[in-house]
């Protein structure tokens, strides 16, 4: 079994973080819900616990606790922020609320160098607070390590039963030397390795498949997203030819993405690759079509139509894969108050009907964003899909405002192609979240030579974002922007004006429509 850390979710919206942490150390973590019975966390033989921070008060009525079971599993624990008021209240010592609430940027003052956790480490730290509760009696048997402005009890330990508890949060960027923290943690405490990495992983996860898979069949919808493109190479590895990918063009696609995905899988993997290409279709259906959720209703449906149609013509087949994400799967239980579950994705494509009787290959489901895209460099897969900025099911349509039509496209194409290659010139492609191009759906007057003009205009959509849920415009510099608007203008006949979109989200979206 791979060494790991189990970390227990009490509803911080950094849970993952402190996994992704966890795992830059490689070292194998899981989240799982506060409430998990010891016996099996035990089953897992994990060689450390961390206790989340969360948004609740022990003292609370509806506090979310953990089985006291825990403490007697023989593991370091290391609680962090609630995690410390949860190892106080089970272990004797007392929490209060601060008369100050700790918030933002505070330093840390080490004060027993001896503790292993900070070893290598400066005295002084600059670290990051968030909590309104804090510690006033110390747990029986711990020790202060380390104090704050506004705690004296900021870092606790019980060295001999390995418990530990900060009052900050190590896992977020504004506590730079956070991650030597908890490499400290989980190496020089847990006695973890460094066995977790992508390349170990490919190994593990062929096996795993081929185990699975058998002398099966799998079909495979390949998007040319991250995803599919990696989840496609990782089985491909394992089985080969019995891997099928399907990849459906909708006319909706951005310039060159169709061949892309046909050059690297078919002709560089040699994939077995189905292409079916459905532009007519899907045009056909979205005629006349203006309202944004209609149009994304009908690209699904026809999809879903066009996928299964495929799957049949490719012969039987036994498994689907899917591309699915740890953060997808991870179970979450509701705590009271929990900011983290309300920031949910609101347009997970609705996936394939149940009739579609297959079982599934999952071979990503383990595994974060970034740990997916080092995974496809390591399977040999290009930058240009491995760092690819995010691209919405429904492609085009919803940057295609109003009715579709082939001129509008084929406008939008050109267009959006300028942009990309002019923010990968300028080194600012794999900076943003996503950078596209938008056709607005009316006309404006133009000069161009001595001839009036009066043809369509484009926006330049540019976003900095973690997750797509807030974004931030992108202040781009003015020569990119007037490179973009020049070359657009230039270039792409039927448009007479460029402009740029300045909207955050919220209150804008990211997507126009
Ligand atoms: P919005 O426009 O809601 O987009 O701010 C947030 C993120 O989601 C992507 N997006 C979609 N992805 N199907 C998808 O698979 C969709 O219908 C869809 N709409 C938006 C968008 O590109 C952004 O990254």
């Amino acid at each position: 079994m791979v060494e790991q850390i189990v970390i227990l979710d009490f509803g911080s919206q950094y849970t993952q973080v402190i996994a992704r942490r966890i795992r830059e150390c490689n070292v194998y973590s899981v989240i799982l819900p506060y409430n998990t019975p010891a016996r099996e966390i035990a089953a897992l033989k994990p060689r450390g616990l961390i206790l989340s921070g969360g948004p609740s008060s022990v003292y609370a009525p509806d506090a979310p606790l953990p089985d006291r079971g825990l403490f007697q599993l023989g593991v370091p624990i290391l609680g962090i922020c609630f995690g410390v008021q949860l190892l106080a209240h089970y272990l004797g010592g007392k929490v209060e609320r601060g008369q100050k609430r700790e918030y933002g940027k505070g330093t840390l003052r080490v004060l027993d160098k001896s503790c292993a956790l900070f070893e290598g480490l400066p005295s002084s730290l600059q670290v990051w607070n968030s909590h309104g509760d804090k510690l006033t009696r110390l747990p029986r048997g711990f020790a202060v390590v380390a104090a704050s402005d506004n705690s004296d009890y900021a870092v606790i330990e019980q060295r001999e039963k390995r418990f530990y508890g900060f009052q900050f949060h190590p896992e977020v960027a504004h506590t730079p030397r956070g991650r030597e923290i908890l490499s400290n943690f989980v190496h020089k405490i847990c006695g973890c390795g460094k066995e977790w990495t992508m390349r170990n992983y490919i190994d593990q996860a062929v096996e795993d498949i081929r185990a699975q898979v058998g002398r099966g069949h799998v079909i495979l919808g390949l998007s040319g997203g991250v995803d599919s493109s990696v989840a496609a190479a990782l089985i491909h590895r394992a089985i080969g030819s019995q891997l099928t990918c399907i990849f459906v063009n909708n006319g909706l696609l951005r310039a060159r993405e169709a061949d892309v995905v046909r050059q690297v899988f078919g002709k560089h993997f040699q994939v077995k690759l189905q292409y079916e290409d459905a532009t007519r279709l899907f045009l056909k259906r979205l005629k006349g079509v203006t309202d944004p959720e209609r149009k994304r209703k009908i690209i699904g449906k026809t999809f879903i139509e066009v996928f299964q149609a495929a799957t049949q013509r490719a012969g039987k087949a036994d498994f689907l894969a899917q591309g699915t994400l740890y953060p997808d799967v991870i179970e979450s239980v509701p705590i009271s108050g929990n900011p983290a579950a309300l920031i949910k994705s609101h347009h997970n494509v609705g996936g394939l009907p149940k009739r579609m009787k297959f079982k599934l290959v999952e071979p990503l489901r383990c595994l974060f964003k970034d740990e997916v895209r080092v995974l496809g460099l390591e399977l040999g897969l290009p930058p240009e899909i491995v760092y690819r900025q995010p691209f919405p099911g429904p492609g085009l349509a919803v940057r295609c405002l109003g009715e579709l039509t082939p001129k509008k496209l084929t406008i939008l194409r050109q267009a959006d192609a300028i942009v990309v290659e002019e923010m990968k010139a300028s080194d600012w492609y794999y900076k943003l979240w996503q950078s596209f191009a938008v056709l607005l759906p009316c006309k404006s007057v133009g000069v161009m030579g001595d001839e009036r003009t009066y043809d369509f205009t484009i926006a330049v959509r540019a976003v900095e974002s973690q997750d797509g849920m807030t974004a931030d415009w992108v202040k781009l510099p003015y020569e990119l922007l007037e490179k973009v608007s020049n070359r657009i203008i230039n270039e792409v006949s039927g448009v007479n004006r460029c402009v740029f979109d300045i909207t955050s989200k919220p209150p804008g979206t990211i997507e126009w429509e």
